[in-house]
């Protein structure tokens, strides 16, 4: 009973705030083609991810672990046109799937995919720092570590959002840390609670209240 009044509402919240286009549900029908898994973020998500832009005034954004491009529509919607997604993908055939989704979407001029292992792309992007907003969706033991670069690549007021940081509740305690992809999780929402610059919660945002977001604000310096 309570799991179906959850799920209508959450209907009805899609409904009225976040609304899927063509663009969107064609990104989502051709990750299936190519085998993508469907792990991609939620309608809710992505507006509350454009919200999260309008917030810190978005001119340029990054985003670590592309998948097939869907949270990457919805991101570079946020941006004005001269404004600037760069979405850091490992996987070469993702990246050419990404490549199309941000073309049928009309946002190729405004999203670039760049193809490697973000621990080699992060380096390289301190010149095109600072990003006003950051996301961080790709392999879990990475997260502490893509936090400190997300850190390092802001400014005062930069949002940094992570996927995946509940885990049922076992990315929120020490109950779970045999498991690597947890344990980093872990570790993530802790840096963010820990760290001076920072100020975090993290929200439930499926419709069975087992995963969410990670929001943290960049704080001034002291
Ligand atoms: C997985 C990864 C994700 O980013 C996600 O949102 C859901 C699942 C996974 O690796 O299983
Ligand atoms: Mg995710």
């Amino acid at each position: 009973q309570q799991a179906r009044i959850r799920h209508e509402v959450e209907e009805n919240l899609v409904q009225l705030f976040a609304i899927e286009d063509e663009a969107l549900r064609t990104t989502i029908t051709a990750a299936r083609k190519a085998g993508l898994p469907a792990i991609q973020i939620n309608p809710l998500q992505g507006k509350l991810l454009q919200v999260l832009a309008a917030a810190c005034n978005a001119q340029k954004i990054l985003e670590i672990g592309s998948l097939a491009g869907y949270s990457g529509i919805w991101l570079a919607r946020a941006l004005p046109p001269t404004g600037r997604l760069i979405t850091l993908e490992v996987s070469p055939a993702h990246a050419e799937v990404v490549q199309r989704s941000f073309e049928q979407a009309g946002v190729a001029d405004r999203a670039e995919v760049r193809v490697g292992s973000a621990h080699e792309s992060l380096p390289q992007l301190v010149d095109e720092a600072p990003f006003d907003l950051v996301f961080i969706d790709a392999d879990k033991p990475s997260y502490p570590h893509y936090l400190d670069w997300a850190i390092r690549l802001s400014r005062p007021g930069s949002i940094i959002v992570a996927d995946n940081c509940i885990r049922a509740g076992q990315a929120l305690s020490e109950s779970a840390l045999d498991d690597q992809g947890v344990a980093g999780l872990y570790q993530y929402n802790l840096q963010t609670l820990k760290h001076p610059r920072l100020r975090a919660i993290a929200l439930a945002m499926d419709e069975d209240y087992t995963d969410g977001l990670n929001i943290a604000v960049v704080l001034p310096e002291a």
